[in-house]
């Protein structure tokens, strides 16, 4: 039996990366899934290749959400994923000393106003029926400090705690609105690549990124959909205001543990 049979999810940030594996796995459980994306182009590519629908939307652009909840007024299961680190252009400090006002607002303005806006929506679509799941992909940054990536940790950290707020709200209200945060650590998604690069150094880089994590390897989009799903799924229909880390075993200790 698919876990998501007559389901519809809504995925924001799913032209790539792990938007685009959720959008995947739900499909393959059943669901009728809406990609979305700032990036119409990639976004309408990779919908036209999974047989889904797409519809451009700026996570951070309160007219795009309402324009959304006119096409798209009921919903079943919401994927906040779009997000940004500030580091893609690779020249703008995001560092606690030196970051700008602007970048600072530029990458809460995706990450934590377009979660904010997606919460909003999805109660507006779920309320009628009284059930539903928000899933707001968060980071393991939320949990620690990232002195290179100061705004990053900053909203994901809000994120964290704004999908408590919400899931509290919810059950409030009597609904079975459900709303938990999954933390990936270092996930391999066309968001590294540029770090990466290609050529005989990728292989080194990729053991330096991850020789503090205890299962020293990236974890994968697929990974990140696996625990998706189970928060979408109404199995985990007990599962409300929860974070779910998902990091190799990163946030489980501490690099000098005692004793070594
Ligand atoms: N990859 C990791 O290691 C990692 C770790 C922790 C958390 N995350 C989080 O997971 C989510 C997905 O990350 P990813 O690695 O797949 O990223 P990615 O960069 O590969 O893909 C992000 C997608 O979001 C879209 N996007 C960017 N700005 C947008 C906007 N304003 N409105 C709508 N769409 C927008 C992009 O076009 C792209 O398709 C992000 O929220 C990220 O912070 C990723």
């Amino acid at each position: 039996m698919p876990k998501l049979a007559a389901k519809t999810c809504l995925i924001t940030g799913a032209a790539r990366g792990i938007g685009l594996a959720i959008a995947t796995r739900f499909i393959e459980e059943g669901a009728e899934v809406i990609l979305t994306d700032l990036d119409e182009v990639a976004g309408a590519n990779a919908a036209r290749e999974l047989g889904a629908r797409f519809i451009q939307l700026d996570v951070s652009q309160e007219s795009d959400w309402r324009r959304l909840a006119e096409q798209v007024p009921a919903l079943d299961v919401l994927v906040n994923n779009a997000g940004i680190t500030g580091l893609e252009s690779g020249t703008t400090p995001q560092d606690p000393e030196h970051a700008t006002l602007e970048a600072w607002h530029a990458v809460h303005r995706v990450n934590l106003d377009g979660t904010f806006f997606g919460c909003r929506y999805a109660i507006g679509a779920m309320k009628a029926k009284g059930t539903g799941s928000i899933i707001n992909l968060s980071s393991r940054s939320a949990l620690v400090g990232i002195p290179g990536a100061a705004a990053y940790a900053s909203s994901k950290a809000a994120i964290r705690n704004h999908s408590k707020t919400v899931a509290l709200y919810c059950a409030q209200q009597g609904w079975a609105i459900r709303c938990n945060s999954i933390h990936p650590g270092a996930i391999l998604t066309p968001m590294w690549e540029a770090m990466l690069g290609d050529g005989p150094g990728r292989e080194a880089r990729l053991a330096a990124l991850t020789a503090q994590t205890p299962l020293k390897r990236f974890g994968t989009p697929a990974e990140v959909a696996a625990v998706a799903l189970l928060l979408a799924s109404d199995e985990a229909a007990y599962m409300t205001g929860a974070e779910l880390n998902l990091d190799g075993g990163l946030l489980a200790g501490s690099a000098v543990s005692p004793g070594e």
